[in-house]
């Protein structure tokens, strides 16, 4: 049976940073699915795709042979990471990952990755819809304000210029589509762990979670 860890919650709770750093301690593939998502989106604005293209963004999607490596997302063999990860990208990911076509897509391309990799995996609604089994759910937040800081300190690391009230916006915007439309809309799942991280540092977040996994997998043994 494979090892499945579940991660949600809204944008900029610092999910991957969590999953990555769990990824390498309990030696998981993490699948970052927000990715995933973007990945779409990328190769949808460079082939002038509109998300109301339904036809034309499933062929795209179909076309893309998405996999990860060390945590880096490639699209048919070149990594993508750094290109999708620009507020270009963010602004623009909602309006696809709310087309119900790609998301079937892409939700079996995560559940086929679960049944050949032990995996940690983060998202939006991996405990409610692709993970629906995962033995460990848990549920990331932070209120906006904070999220938006760690937001641009992180695009700020990577050299990328950005106004605080930008990202607060584009956060508050995300969360609301997020968790307004209609197809597999972000919430907790029933079973999930909720987590508040708002004034935990990132290593007290982890420490928690690896303890609770920890100490459940020893018990099972
Ligand atoms: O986590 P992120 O910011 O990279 O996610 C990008 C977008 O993709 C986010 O606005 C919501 C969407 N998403 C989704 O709908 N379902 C997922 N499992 C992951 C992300």
């Amino acid at each position: 049976v494979r090892l499945s860890v579940a991660i949600d919650g809204p944008a900029g709770a610092g999910k991957s940073t969590i999953a990555k750093i769990l990824a390498s301690r309990l030696n998981l593939m993490y699948i970052n699915t927000g990715a995933m998502y973007r990945a779409v989106t990328l190769k949808a604005l460079e082939n002038n795709i509109a998300p109301e293209s339904i036809e034309a963004l499933c062929k795209l999607t179909d076309s893309m042979k998405m996999y990860f490596l060390n945590d880096r997302l490639f699209v048919n063999n070149e990594d993508i990471s750094e290109l999708i990860s620009t507020p270009y990208i963010s602004n623009n990911v909602s309006k696809y990952a709310a087309v119900s076509e790609v998301r079937e897509i892409l939700v079996n391309l995560q559940r086929e990755m679960s049944f050949k990799y032990d995996v940690i995996m983060d998202g939006r609604d991996i405990g409610t819809v692709v993970l629906k089994d995962a033995a460990f759910k848990f549920f990331i937040t932070a209120d906006p304000i904070e999220r938006a800081k760690r937001r641009c300190d992180e695009l700020l690391a990577k050299g990328i210029e950005v106004i605080f009230e930008d990202i607060l916006q584009d956060i508050v915007k995300r969360d609301y589509i997020d968790t307004h439309r209609e197809i597999n809309p972000l919430t907790k799942a029933d079973d999930a762990i909720e987590i508040d991280t708002t004034g935990l540092t990132i290593n007290e977040v982890v420490g928690k979670i690896y303890n609770f996994i920890h100490s459940s997998i020893s018990s099972m043994e």
